[in-house]
């Protein structure tokens, strides 16, 4: 049975494998308010940073105040075009870790990170694709279309909404995509300065002919409600329509692994399925799963380590648990027996899961 230190305090960058320094290569100013942050990736680590289209990487951005803030930021770069990293940040007016690249990333400065991370990204590069962006949205959707034109054989349709024609990115490459794929990709702009906010009928009208395809929905809360119930009411089926919600971490994913020790209570136990090994192990009764299998060397999937990303989900196959907070997993999921490992502590003595997502 592997135990972990059942009294130990691990630097996450000693006990896992997900904790990178990247060097910045290249800044490019997309807009007045958007950087594109270009990251060389070491022949050593490109295993590492293997990722598909649509997938983020988690920043620790330094502060004075508070040492660092941890913050998720998309790549747009393609996995099946570009040997570097790319992740495009736009300012968010008060925001602090948005404004400290915009203003301070220079090529040479290098940052940790954690590995690519993420469930929103197509299963086929070759379906057709519904992709609706606005503002820093098109992120994770720039990267997933280059990959599908390239990678793949299915048709594209880009909403993309932006405040005006000078906040667009990517406006140039979308255009140029459009010319080089005539017959795969369309763009339709959406500028609030000239047609006002977009709106749930004018989706709805723009939108039906695409019902059959998969969808890809990132933007601003309101617009992502609003161009959600747009897709619901030209009749695409919920199961098709996949969103990102950019939000700000309010933990830290960085931070030491505490695995406390409690002498008053006998630690349940655990089969774990991991990346085609069978684990068993020791689990104190307060402790999250990640935090033991991190703690114990193994190497599990995770990002935000606060039950909002999804990136640890695992199905639990028998036994019991209970989630500490679940922002990501809705009721679907968990009717399938989905849990969230970083959340998830034992109710059971025994529980057998699977990291099978
Ligand atoms: C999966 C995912 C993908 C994302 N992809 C992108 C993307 O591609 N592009 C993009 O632009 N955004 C993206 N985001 C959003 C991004 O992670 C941030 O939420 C966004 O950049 C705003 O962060 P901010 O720190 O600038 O703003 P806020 O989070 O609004 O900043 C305010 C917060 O910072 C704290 N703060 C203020 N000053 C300091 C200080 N000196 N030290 C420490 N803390 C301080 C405040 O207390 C407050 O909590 C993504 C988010 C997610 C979850
Ligand atoms: S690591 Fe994000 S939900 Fe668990």
């Amino acid at each position: 049975m592997t135990e972990p230190d059942t009294a130990a305090t691990l630097p996450a960058a000693t006990a896992n494998t997900h904790v990178h320094e990247l060097q910045i290569v290249e800044v490019i100013r997309e807009t007045t308010e958007a950087v594109s942050l270009v990251f060389e990736v070491p022949d050593l680590l490109v295993p590492r940073f293997r990722h598909r289209p649509g997938q983020f990487l988690t920043l620790r951005i330094p502060s004075d105040r508070t040492g660092s803030v941890a913050r998720c930021y998309s790549l747009s770069s393609s996995p099946h075009l570009d040997d570097d990293l790319i992740i495009t940040v736009k300012r968010t007016e008060g925001g602090y870790a948005s404004n400290w690249l915009c203003d301070n990333a220079v090529p040479g400065l290098r940052l940790t990170t954690l590995s690519p991370s993420g469930v929103f990204t197509p299963k086929s590069l070759d379906a057709d694709l519904l992709m609706i962006a606005a503002g820093s949205g098109i992120t994770p959707v720039m990267s997933i279309i280059k990959s599908a034109l390239i990678a793949g054989t299915g048709a594209v349709y880009l909403f993309y909404a932006n405040r005006d024609a000078s906040s667009v990115i990517f406006g140039t490459e979308l255009a140029d995509m459009m010319a080089e794929y005539p017959d795969r990709l369309i763009v339709d702009h959406w500028l609030e300065s000239t047609m006002g906010l977009p709106t749930a009928e004018a989706m709805t009208e723009r939108l039906w002919p695409y019902t059959g395809f998969d969808a890809f929905l990132c933007g601003p809360t309101a617009f992502m409600h609003m161009a959600r119930s747009a897709m619901i009411a030209a009749g695409m089926a919920e199961r098709h329509v996949h969103t990102e919600i950019y939000q700000s971490l309010t933990g830290d994913p960085f931070a030491d692994i505490v695995i406390a020790r409690d002498d008053s209570e006998t630690p349940a136990t655990a089969t774990v399925d991991l990346d085609g090994r069978r684990l068993e192990l020791r689990w104190p009764r307060h402790t999250p799963l990640l935090d033991v299998l991190l703690a114990g060397g193994h190497d599990a999937p995770y990002s935000c380590r606060e039950g909002a990303c999804s990136a640890c989900a695992c199905s639990v196959r028998s036994g019991e648990v209970r989630m500490l907070r679940n922002d990501t997993l809705v009721e679907a999921d968990l009717a399938l027996g989905l849990t969230l490992a970083c959340q998830a502590v034992p109710l059971t003595d025994h529980v057998d899961i699977a990291f099978d997502q």
